[in-house]
């Protein structure tokens, strides 16, 4: 969702506002601007669209300053448009302000600001915060801090998420940043510094980063970066040194971001796994501390995700039950806390979260650590927001993703949680050492086996090429064959906007086979052994009625029965989903290329959902 850019410096800021907001794309937005300092005024440009039109305007000329801000907007309050485009100004045109949340009560700030004489241009809840922040300005005595004071005692007053980046035309040299529920982070460079709502924008230009906590004020001047906490105390926050480097945000050689990153999943698997597989002894978890105890305590395991983080929950709640005899259950996260799931100290929440910054995510979290969970949270980005809340976090090494629809990710979540399935087994001192073995082994061939499966893509897009106009598609399977059905079924709605389906295959008769006509298009995904006979009954029963079938399967399936079989590596059937999926990415890619689409930024969607 929305992305945020700063720069103070003495370099011009705009090509490094316009450079960040391109790196930030992959969040989703509908509209782009920025704002930079000059002699005398703020100059702000916007525009409705991709930040590529921004880039080329005319009106860029203007924005000399070596200081700026800037934001990628995705509409919540107001339509996409120039006006509501951000930042913002208050109406006396001295404080700018971009802004990614959302503002709770801006209505009733808004009229308190209308009665002092306030006016308002745009139908966004952001606008009330310049103006806020002048109100506040003029109440406040001539200091140093001027700005800083005013920025917080407006902060005060703001109810909802935000992340804050502002500049003015009165404290030339200053430039403010606050985050409430939204990252947002600094990059300390010589004589300057970065600020942006996620570290692959500013990487290029520094890898000293300091990640802002919860309820944070910085005040930041070309020299110094000086953190307030939630109670307006100075404190001291530890720069993190990031070692990805800034290539691994580039496209490099592939057409697109989500190609890149569907091909690198050999390598953010081997990276996942990283040394936590130990030669003839457990596997190393010294990063967590899961006693005995406490998992012979718990009841009940909890996932907690949205979207293809949910689904690797999905694929590994088998072998988490398999492996612990404990009950695992599986929740969409923007249900969970409103169900009122039963939770209590006897309770492990398990939050997934590539981003670790997804709005739903985090409100389950806190709600299971409220009634007494213990939890860890699972996440690709380091110091995101699920990593302040969880007791634990574990990361996945997958290196940034930026694709809006998820891939290595997903990929990497499964090896993770997989491996933290055989910690627990582990810690149990679980007597089943022969699957535990067996599935290490297999986890550790897992990379070569994903690069043979990707080598082979020729049939899937041809089949791509068959199939491209049709308006449904199912996708079924069986058992942990489902799990992977839902996740192809979900890349394909994203990236190519054709509906589709995932049915347990045994489901179809109840209703779904309805639907099966000439022509049909039904994915059929088969790797568990000992339902191969059922499952290739379900799809005979849909070709005879017309249906095209495609098959995922590493099982010896008769070819002059199924014409479109793509064939994948045997696999230990409890990881079969890293490697059945692997063909589906392509399927969903090319089907959005033979259709023109832009894979890495679908319609509607943002790379991270910050709000519920
Ligand atoms: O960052 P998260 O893993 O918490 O994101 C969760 C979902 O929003 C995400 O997986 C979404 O479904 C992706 N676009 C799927 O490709």
């Amino acid at each position: 969702m929305c992305g945020i850019v700063g720069y103070i410096g003495n370099r011009k800021a705009t090509p490094i506002l316009i450079n960040g907001l391109l790196k930030l794309e992959y969040r989703g937005y509908d509209s782009a601007g920025i704002a930079t300092l000059e002699d005398e005024d703020i100059t702000i440009i916007r525009n409705k669209g991709r930040v590529k039109e921004l880039k080329k305007s005319k009106d860029l000329d203007k924005a000399q300053g070596t200081i700026g801000i800037a934001h990628t907007r995705w509409a919540t309050h107001g339509k996409p448009s120039v006006v509501n485009a951000h930042p913002h100004i208050d109406c006396h045109k001295n404080f700018a302000v971009v802004h990614n949340g959302i503002i709770e009560n801006h209505i009733e700030l808004k009229k308190f600001l209308t009665d002092a004489g306030y006016t308002f241009v745009s139908e966004t809840d952001t606008e009330v915060i310049p103006n806020l922040i002048d109100y506040y300005y003029s109440k406040e005595e001539e200091s140093n801090d001027r700005l800083l004071k005013a920025v917080y005692r407006a902060t005060q007053d703001l109810k909802g998420s935000y992340a804050l980046a502002i500049i003015s035309k009165i404290e030339k040299d200053t430039m403010i940043i606050a985050r409430k529920d939204s990252p947002l982070v600094v990059g300390d460079g010589e004589g300057e510094k970065f600020v942006a709502s996620d570290i692959p924008a500013i990487l290029e230009y520094t890898n000293k980063i300091f990640i802002l906590n919860d309820g944070d004020l910085v005040k930041i001047t070309r020299d110094n970066i000086t953190f307030f906490d939630e109670d307006f105390e100075k404190v001291q926050r530890k720069a993190e040194i990031i070692e990805w480097s800034s290539k691994s945000t580039d496209k490099g050689e592939y057409e697109s971001y989500m190609l890149k990153e569907i091909y690198e999943q050999p390598n953010a698997i081997r990276e996942t796994i990283g040394t936590r597989i130990v030669q003839n002894d457990k596997c190393d978890f010294s990063d967590i501390n899961i006693t005995k105890e406490f998992l012979e305590s718990v009841s009940h395991i909890y996932i907690v995700a949205c979207g293809t983080a949910m689904h690797a929950g999905v694929a590994v709640k088998p072998i988490i039950e398999r492996l612990t005899n404990i009950s695992v259950e599986v929740d969409i996260a923007s249900e969970f806390r409103y169900r009122k799931p039963i939770v209590g100290d006897d309770t492990l929440i398990i939050c997934i979260s590539q981003s670790g910054e997804t709005a739903d995510t985090i409100a389950a979290l806190k709600y299971a650590k409220k009634k007494g969970a213990k939890s860890i949270a699972i996440t690709n980005v380091m110091g995101s927001s699920i990593t302040r809340e969880a007791d634990f976090t574990l990361y996945t090494h997958a290196g940034p993703e930026v694709a809006v629809a998820s891939t290595k990710a997903y990929t990497s979540q499964i090896t993770l949680l997989t491996l933290l399935a055989i910690h627990f087994a582990e810690v149990l001192e679980n007597e089943d050492k022969e699957i535990i073995d067996n599935l290490k082994n297999e986890l550790t061939e897992i990379p070569s086996k994903v690069s043979i499966v990707l080598e082979n893509s020729e049939k899937i897009k041809e089949f791509a090429k068959r199939v491209y106009k049709e308006k449904d598609l199912f996708f079924i399977g069986r058992g942990i064959d489902y799990a992977a059905a839902m996740e192809a079924s979900l890349k394909l709605k994203e990236i190519s906007y054709i509906h589709s389906e995932a049915y347990q295959s045994g489901e179809l008769k109840h209703g779904p086979i309805a639907l099966i006509e000439d022509d049909v298009t039904v994915v059929g995904i088969i790797t568990d052994r000992r339902l191969v006979n059922k499952s290739i009954s379900n799809l005979q029963e849909v070709a005879t009625r017309g249906a095209k079938i495609l098959i995922v399967t590493d099982q010896g399936i008769d070819e002059k029965i199924f014409e479109n079989i793509v064939k994948i590596p045997k696999i230990h059937p409890f990881l079969s989903p890293i490697l059945s999926i692997i063909p589906l990415q392509l399927l969903a890619y090319y089907i959005s290329k033979e259709k023109g689409l832009d894979a890495d930024k679908p319609r509607n969607l943002a790379k991270s959902v910050t709000v519920e």
